[in-house]
């Protein structure tokens, strides 16, 4: 018997139509899987899985069991031992059963090395890996792939020793063997029910990197990061932060580690960052290599971040999960939540803040503000893997930080300690956690919880009243219409909130935190006697934008006197977009207060190197077009660059000390990572006001670097510039590559990055490189990611870039539809630009949107993006 349940491969003339998945339409699952084993044989072209299915009727009910498959051609399929032939839908078998428990077997046969989906099993560079969240598992056996069926699960693989000589799966290694023909096997058992999307098996020609830790009950854990051979001096970074994030988890949240054994393994062809697969993380490449010569201080932070958020799902993700999809922020939120806390512990916490928040706004508030905007717990989705979105990552992190502020650190604690005390072993929602929170800290936060479904930025308004002897604060908040939700509901909103005199600078009124929960409150301060300064929202305690009526010259009298330091960034930040934005709409301003403000914040003997390097950086392009009305690319850029040349002008002195200031390479500590980032900073600013020495400088460097910070910091400015220095550095870089694709993604993004007028025709040029990949989805973000970054080479007036992004994107999806969707989203934000533009947006996102054959994934962003 032949089941073929691959879906038709036959293009339909119009995009079909894909059926919504709603929230409210949960039930629970009607048949439970305790066990699962699997007998695994394992060749890149022809590999063989067999599935032993213990099945359990869930309540009474009589209806049959659904195991969903993607792309699965089933060689047999038996039913407690006798062969079967289910009804099929849609790549899912139906099978009726009469008892209430039996026993499904089935086998089916997968080619690894065509899986260019990079989901289910697949190879990349010569392993083989899985991928199953959140949909991956059905590409692997048929089973009811939901993450509320948890199973207990058993492996055997069987592979050439020579090709495939390491084999990986979750848990502990059981067994192990030598077989016929120059095989060898070995048996894998993981304790912990878990869901199908966090099973994972890796097969391949790896080398390991061992370690151990000892955790706080005293048990000692054998830790592994597997790479090939030639990567292993790569790997100490990782393995540090992994060893640092056990501890911080030990300590900050009292979880420890539960298996004998964590493994992380290395691929250079992954979706995404990396994946908490229970006792068997597998990693993007990217985001386990490093050493001072290849990565940047950058990298090397995200690095300990994405080893800290993955470890940190072992107990937010894996001992207690999702009930559904629609669930995801529940863990994802709340992980990276943790990484933040790991990372701010690590290093500087205000700058950690800062960059936190960059993120946030870069990212998640023009999704708030756009047609694919959606609540951090969705109502409703076509494709689940749409909605890994900042929104549900990163507002729903800052969602937890919110209770953590309105509740206090004890209370917190006290609340996530109840959170996995009560739900460990379960899969569970977004409002469990609430609910944990609410109940270890009796706080009411029914309020609160609309930060789960209202979706939109909520903009906050506020003005100080001095001018009747009293001191009183006026704040109102409005939540914007959002696709499907045009009304919305004042929401709970934890500001922290300070007086400063504007004379004395003093603090007049000490922090404290006020929680709106109205549309429109006042707040009285008491015994303020001196005029004050607002300082409001201080550690962005709130993800909201904010608009504070301001008198002339508080900003600069905030900017260097506000105690808190995300507020005093802030502080500039603002005054820096208020010129940019006079600027932009043609009305230009004195530039003189921001560079008076500069030049304070960079001969401040209180602020240290890296806190100076993200408070000079200006607000991006894309920053300032989304506090416009409508987008006019030429014109920011133009503002913008005009203020970036005044300020390299006016503090050419200082900015060249700072740039002339050196930390050695192989010094990874805080400070000498700040030095080496403001050094770049003040690079940017000295070429933007005189480019000629600009290239000078960013040239010699370059040549000195001893690590990739300062060598692709001064790559990054000179490929904005002009000269013979450009053309060397790229050149040099190219070839001191030789090859390390981690290296040529850099190559291809700083490119694609440059601030010139031909960067479209060298983008262009570039996705014809010998070293472009279609395949690889860091290539084709560095490339096409970068691009769609680069507000003004992307929106070329000619709409060229829209046209060339459009093409990539359609040929991306025939291959790897996941990549695709996630490029798209530059093109959703058409309605913000000025009407030419945004005509030229829209007719790229109709022309995708009629190609037959587009993906569920595809199609989902672009029709969305077209409503
Ligand atoms: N859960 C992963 C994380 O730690 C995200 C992830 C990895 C993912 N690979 C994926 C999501 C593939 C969807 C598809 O955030
Ligand atoms: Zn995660």
């Amino acid at each position: 018997m032949d089941i073929r349940t691959a879906p038709s491969a036959a293009p339909t003339p119009a995009a079909p139509a894909h059926a919504e998945t709603r929230r409210a339409d949960y039930r629970a699952p009607d048949w439970l899987v305790p066990d699962v084993s699997l007998d695994v044989t394992l060749d890149p072209d022809r590999s063989t899985v067999r599935a032993t299915l213990t099945v359990v009727r869930n309540g009474h009910h009589d209806r049959p069991l659904r195991l969903e498959g993607d792309d699965l051609v089933a060689d047999w399929i038996r039913l407690d031992g006798a062969t079967i032939t289910p009804v099929t839908d849609d790549g899912a078998l139906i099978i009726t059963i009469t008892g209430d428990r039996a026993t499904i077997d089935s086998e089916v046969t997968l080619a690894p090395s065509a899986n260019k989906k990079l989901m289910g099993l697949y190879a990349s560079g010569g392993i083989l890996c899985t991928q199953c969240e959140s949909e991956g598992f059905r590409r692997i056996a048929f089973h009811p792939d939901r993450p509320d069926v948890l199973s207990t699960y058993r492996v055997r693989m069987t592979a050439d020793k020579a090709l495939l000589p390491i084999l990986l799966a979750n848990g502990n290694c059981t067994a192990s063997g030598d077989g016929a023909d120059g095989t060898h096997w070995a048996e894998w058992h993981d304790p912990f029910p878990k869901p199908s999307y966090l099973f994972a098996m890796v097969a391949g020609d790896l080398a390991a990197n061992r370690d151990c830790f000892t955790t706080m009950s005293g048990r000692t854990v054998d830790l592994a990061i597997w790479v090939r051979e030639q990567d292993l001096a790569k790997t100490a970074h990782a393995m540090g932060a992994l060893k640092a994030s056990m501890a911080w988890d030990e300590r900050v949240y009292g979880r420890e580690y539960d298996l004998s054994l964590f493994n992380i393994v290395a691929v250079d062809d992954f979706n995404f960052g990396a994946m908490e697969n229970k006792g068997l993380n597998i990693f993007n490449s990217r985001y386990i290599m490093a050493d001072p010569d290849t990565a940047t201080d950058a990298d090397f932070d995200a690095i300990a971040a994405v080893v800290a958020h993955e470890y940190f799902h072992n107990w937010s993700g894996d001992r207690v999960t999702c009930r559904d999809w629609f669930q995801l922020s529940l863990k994802e939120g709340f992980t990276v939540f943790r990484d933040q806390g790991f990372s701010a512990d690590m290093g500087s916490a205000a700058v950690k803040r800062i960059e936190d928040v960059r993120m946030l706004r870069m990212a998640q508030f023009p999704e708030d503000a756009g047609p694919l905007a959606h609540p951090v717990r969705p109502e409703s989705y076509m494709e689940i893997t749409n909605f890994y979105t900042a929104t549900v990552y990163n507002k729903g992190a800052e969602l937890i930080r919110m209770m953590r502020t309105i509740l206090g650190p004890d209370k917190f604690r006290a609340g996530s300690d109840l959170y996995f005390d009560r739900h460990d072993g379960q899969a569970v929602t977004c409002e469990d956690f609430v609910k944990a929170m609410e109940d270890a800290s009796g706080t009411d936060l029914t309020q609160f919880r609309l930060w789960y479904s209202q979706a939109g930025t909520p903009t906050i308004t506020a003005r100080l009243d001095q001018s009747n002897g009293t001191t009183i604060l006026h704040v109102s908040q409005t939540v914007p219409a959002t696709p499907g939700q045009p009304t919305k509901q004042p929401m709970v909103i934890p500001l922290r909130t300070a007086l400063i005199g504007r004379d004395s600078g003093a603090e007049l009124a000490p922090e404290r935190l006020i929680l709106l929960t109205e549309a429109e409150q006042s707040i009285a301060f008491d015994g303020v006697t001196e005029p004050a300064m607002l300082s409001i929202n201080r550690d962005f305690s709130a993800p909201i934008s904010l608009d504070v009526a301001r008198a002339p010259g508080e900003l600069e009298a905030l900017a260097e006197h506000d105690p808190d330091p995300f507020a005093r960034y802030e502080a500039l930040q603002d005054l820096m977009l208020r010129t940019l934005i006079a600027g932009a709409k043609g009305d230009p301003a004195d530039p003189a207060p921001v560079i008076e403000s500069m030049r304070r914040t960079l001969a401040s003997n209180a602020l240290d190197p890296a806190y100076k390097g993200e408070a000079l950086l200006l607000p991006s392009e894309s920053l300032i077009g989304d506090r416009m009305a409508l987008v006019d690319p030429g014109a920011i850029h133009a503002a913008r660059e005009a203020l970036r040349s005044a300020i390299g002008q006016s503090l050419a002195e200082p900015l060249a000390a700072a740039q002339r200031e050196t930390a050695p390479g192989h010094d990874l500590s805080p400070a000498a990572k700040g030095i080496r980032r403001l050094r770049t900073v003040a690079l940017g600013l000295l070429a933007a006001g005189d480019p000629v020495r600009g290239a000078t400088l960013a040239k010699a460097q370059f040549d000195a670097a001893d690590n990739m910070t300062d060598r692709q910091g001064a790559l990054s400015i000179l490929v904005s510039l002009d000269g013979p220095e450009r053309e060397a550095a790229l050149a040099a870089f190219h070839d001191r590559a030789a090859g390390d694709p981690l290296i040529l993604d850099k190559w291809f993004g700083l490119q694609a990055a440059a601030q010139r007028t031909d960067t479209l025709s060298a983008v262009e040029a570039l996705a014809s490189h010998p070293d472009f990949s279609m395949t690889n989805p860091n290539r084709l973000r560095s490339l096409l990611g970068s691009f769609g970054a680069n507000q003004w080479a992307f929106h070329d007036p000619s709409g060229a870039g829209y046209r060339f992004i459009a093409d990539m994107l359609l040929d991306t999806d025939r291959i790897n539809p996941q990549s695709a969707a996630r490029l798209v989203t530059p093109l959703a934000r058409w309605r913000r630009f000025e009407p030419g533009r945004a005509a030229l947006m829209r007719t790229e996102l109709e022309r995708m949107a009629a190609t037959p054959g587009l993906s569920k994934d595809l199609f989902e962003q672009v029709s969305k993006s077209l409503v």
